[in-house]
């Protein structure tokens, strides 16, 4: 009995750390995630990030559009989900890594559903580092600094 605790607890502890480091997992509807990609016009080889990749979806639909998809995700379980889940497609990867140190240079997207209060750190991020004119989507949350070129239901898509 006491060993079914703890192995529960194993499973769950890494569901409720990442409270303190960018947001709980709470997945997009997948519908909310393709309208994204209707929303903007990507390059054909387009790179879409995901900061907090969660189970991958929006990386499943990247990849499936021929874009290269790259996740950062710390919650282990989600994270080998997820390299589960893009095994078919060579040009994804999910990184088992900080968001924090994530390599948004090159993305043309980068998308992410993270906590409110991390908002200014993350703004300060992206405007370093991203290539200007390239698309950055939030979900749920809005950036107060970034210029907001759509909303769509709870997406927020704003251009660098
Ligand atoms: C609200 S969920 C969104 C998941 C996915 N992007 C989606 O839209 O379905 C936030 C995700 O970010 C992950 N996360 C939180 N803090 C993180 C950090 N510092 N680095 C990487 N991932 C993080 C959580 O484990 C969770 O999977």
């Amino acid at each position: 009995m006491v060993w079914i605790v703890i192995i529960v607890l194993i499973i769950l502890l890494p569901f409720l750390l990442v409270i303190f480091f960018g947001a709980p997992y709470v997945p997009t509807f997948t519908q909310d995630l393709h309208d994204i990609f209707r929303e903007i016009h990507l390059p054909q080889k387009a790179v879409v990030v995901d900061l907090g990749s969660g189970d991958g979806r929006l990386l499943v639909i990247a990849a499936k559009k021929g874009y290269t998809a790259i996740g950062y995700e710390i919650n282990p379980i989600l994270w080998a989900i997820s390299v589960w889940r893009l095994r078919k497609y060579p040009r994804a990867h999910t990184y088992l890594k900080s968001l924090w140190k994530a390599d948004v240079r090159n993305a043309d997207l980068v998308f992410t559903f993270l906590n409110k209060i991390y908002a200014g750190k993350l703004e300060k991020k992206l405007l370093d580092e991203m290539k200007p004119g390239s698309y950055f989507s939030s979900f749920g949350f809005a950036y107060g600094n970034l210029e907001l070129i759509k909303k769509h239901r709870a997406n927020h898509i704003y251009k660098l």
